[in-house]
């Protein structure tokens, strides 16, 4: 069956397919995709601004925005799996993504980008086992929205930030890389006292890659009303295919 090519100026070429030749042209120095492989592992975080182009990311933030106005759902809620922190912001689940969008299926599918995370993970970039958190959509609009401290529960995570505030407003992503989530005892506030926090400020057209199971993060909350906007994309590794996974703290947000 013929792949559709968005007819918004991104040619005859399948969405893989022009992630592919985008990624060809804008990573041609495998050295420099060994500095972004190193930062990620050793920081659990890598900014990756250039890894789709422009005509993309407008795609993506159209259908984003548009998804918003279908699904959109407030949440305010505190979550024990990760020492009470807050979860305030408005949702779109997987399935309600699944069910009205062919974009962002493909985007998650796409051959092409798994492939260039694995160079950065060092290791396979799979689809995630569960459906549920592939791919999620949040928005933080209120004065003291935040999605508070948290582990997630599969490997690799890319972050797509449709719109930012100034970090004057707050907003910023939160990361302690190398912890452990014990969802019975998960010791938030131990961890933070004993690491490092580190604290990275993103605009509009921003992506990063998680190394979403063993980083520590948050969003520092909203100092006053803004928007911050993002699609959250997962996939799992080789390894998360065969744990046996819980998914509380998704559940309470997303279904
Ligand atoms: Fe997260």
């Amino acid at each position: 069956m013929p792949t559709p090519n968005y007819e918004t100026g991104l040619g005859t070429l399948s969405l893989d397919d022009r992630i592919a030749e985008h990624l060809e042209k804008t990573f041609q120095d495998p050295w420099e995709i060994r500095k972004l492989s190193h930062d990620f592992r050793r920081n659990g975080y890598v900014k990756l601004r250039d890894v789709v182009s422009g005509e993309v990311k407008d795609l993506v933030s159209d259908e984003v925005n548009r998804l918003l106005d279908l699904h959109a759902r407030r949440i305010d809620i505190n979550l024990k799996e990760t020492s009470n922190s807050p979860r305030k912001m408005s949702t779109v689940s997987q399935q309600s993504i699944a069910q009205d969008s062919s974009l962002i299926p493909e985007l998650y599918d796409s051959t092409a980008l798994k492939g260039f995370l694995g160079q950065l993970a060092n290791e396979p970039v799979v689809n995630c086992p569960w459906d549920e958190e592939k791919y999620v959509i949040i928005r933080q609009e209120k004065q003291g929205d935040t999605h508070g401290w948290h582990w997630g529960d599969f490997s690799f995570t890319l972050i797509w930030i449709m719109e930012a505030p100034s970090s004057e407003y707050g907003g910023m992503l939160q990361c302690v890389p190398h912890t452990n989530w014990v969802k019975d005892d998960p010791r938030v506030h131990d961890h933070l006292i004993k690491q490092q926090i580190s604290t990275y400020a993103h605009e509009t057209g921003d992506i990063y890659f998680l190394r979403s199971d063993t980083t520590l993060h948050r969003t520092v909350p909203l100092s006053e009303d803004r928007t911050r906007i993002i699609l959250n994309t997962c996939w799992g590794s080789e390894s998360d295919a065969k744990k046996e996974q819980s998914h509380e703290t998704m559940e309470a947000m997303f279904s």
